[in-house]
């Protein structure tokens, strides 16, 4: 099939590089020259695993190009919005005007039978009015919502092998003429037996909405425990694997530590909240803002650890942070916890510096005070404490007894909870972690 992708950020570039790698001729649109120029060499603009090699791969099969012309989508049959759909400065509300801005450059572009495919995170009602808007310009053309359900660090495989389609027609219908066009483009994963839904409109734009809250509220819960477990005693992780044997409950995604952060959890339950208000339906959420309130509260806690673990006073202290990511094997540093701890330790008078092997350009874009050093063995120099904020593979395999030789006091905060405590605690580290002993 001949696919337009608008958008080409987190979503868009991988979901268009999986697009021709599933066999469809694929234009990548976007009005970011400096990302389409990058793209065009077949050179990422942001780390994501594997996505150079797939771009690569793909391009030499002439199925993918990328352009800033919009004109280059009119002739392609689907059309996928996947542009950003940030918090709104100041509210809590999500900013739809860059996906306002994508359908109305696309509109002049339609033909009659294509479909145009929303990917993009919104709150419920946006889908409704964006194809009432396609509707008046191409009577033709039908418009769908198929949200994603990628994880940043592993988009390239989850786009290709999804755990799940959900498909969003007008009126629900299975036999929707929409239904069979995306079956062709998702021909190969649907072979390989994934699951497809097919709901209304609302629904998919609520399922995307109700699993991004879901994954929020049980990290907050378990960041929850471990407030109780540092006021009790306590160990979060013990704690954690013994309900997670529960297969209803199940252990993923219950790491208690900094907290959730990046360009999607944090925004998208607050974009929940402020779209169940204005639909009168807010009670049913004010769970959210507990969950928000849990999440926040352990940026604060670590710098309070912090400040215990330099025996009670910041100023002056020289503090590493280890990654600077929202989670490792990304670059993202959007609302990542690691930086936001880093910038109110310096606040509060420590010396920072934050290493990290992907993330330290888009930190230092968003942070320019703080200080940055690649090299691990160098940020770590005379170091009055390390603080693990994001669990790179690396800060996981550190050599207490070596890195003891470097830093200038041996004391750790484990705001992962990723390290062997006693075999940091017999090298001579005072080893914190987040709700343990
Ligand atoms: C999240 C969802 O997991 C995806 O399904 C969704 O498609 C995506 O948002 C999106 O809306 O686009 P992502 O933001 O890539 O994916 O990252 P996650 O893997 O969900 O991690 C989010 C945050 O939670 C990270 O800061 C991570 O460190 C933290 N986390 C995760 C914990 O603190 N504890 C855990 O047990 C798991």
């Amino acid at each position: 099939m001949k696919i337009s992708v608008i958008g080409c950020g987190y979503l868009g570039a991988v979901h268009a590089a999986c697009m021709a790698k599933l066999g469809h001729d694929v234009v990548g649109i976007d009005v970011d020259e400096r990302k389409i120029a990058a793209l065009s060499e077949a050179k990422s603009p942001f780390y994501e695993p594997g996505l150079d090699d797939l771009l690569e791969e793909v391009q030499a099969t002439g199925r993918l190009f990328f352009t800033t012309d919009m004109a280059a989508a009119a002739g392609c049959d689907v059309h996928f919005i996947c542009v950003g759909t940030p918090q709104k400065k100041g509210e809590n509300g999500a900013d739809l005007s860059y996906v306002d801005a994508a359908t109305s450059t696309l509109l002049p572009h339609l033909r009659p039978g294509n479909i145009v495919v929303g990917k993009s995170t919104v709150p419920v009602g946006t889908a409704a009015r964006l194809a009432e808007w396609v509707r008046q310009v191409e009577p033709l053309t039908q418009m769908m919502w198929n949200p994603e359900f990628l994880r940043e660090g592993h988009a390239v495989s989850d786009t290709l092998r999804p755990d799940r389609l959900v498909y969003g027609v007008e009126g629900g219908s299975e036999d929707h003429p929409a239904v069979t066009t995306l079956d062709a483009v998702y021909a190969s994963p649907l072979d390989a037996g994934t699951p497809r839904l097919v709901t209304d409109l609302a629904t998919a734009e609520l399922v995307k909405a109700a699993a991004n809250s879901f994954l929020a509220t049980k990290i907050s819960f378990v960041n929850a425990m471990a407030e109780v477990c540092e006021a009790s005693g306590a160990d979060v992780t013990q704690l954690a694997d013994a309900i997670g044997l529960d297969d209803r409950i199940g252990r993923k995604f219950l790491n208690a530590g900094v907290g959730f952060g990046g360009g999607c959890l944090p925004k998208d339950i607050r974009a929940f909240m402020a779209r169940a208000g204005e639909l009168g339906a807010d009670q049913a959420l004010t769970f959210l803002r507990e969950v928000d309130a849990i999440n926040m509260r352990r940026r604060t806690r670590v710098v309070e650890l912090t400040r215990e673990l330099c025996d009670g006073t910041l100023l002056g202290k020289r503090i590493t942070v280890l990654g600077a990511a929202f989670k490792p094997e990304s670059d993202d540093v959007r609302d990542s916890p690691a930086l936001s701890i880093a910038a109110q330790l310096q606040l509060q008078g420590a010396v920072v510096t934050v290493t990290d092997p992907k993330a330290l350009a888009n930190a230092a874009g968003r942070f320019p005070e703080l200080h940055y050093e690649l090299d691990t063995d160098k940020a770590v120099q005379r170091a009055d404490a390390l603080l693990l904020l994001t669990e790179w593979q690396q800060y996981r395999d550190l050599e207490p007894y070596a890195l003891a030789e470097l830093v200038g006091v041996p004391r750790i905060l484990d705001g992962r909870n990723v390290l062997d405590a006693a075999k940091w605690r017999a090298a001579g580290w005072s080893y914190r972690g987040l709700g343990r002993p």
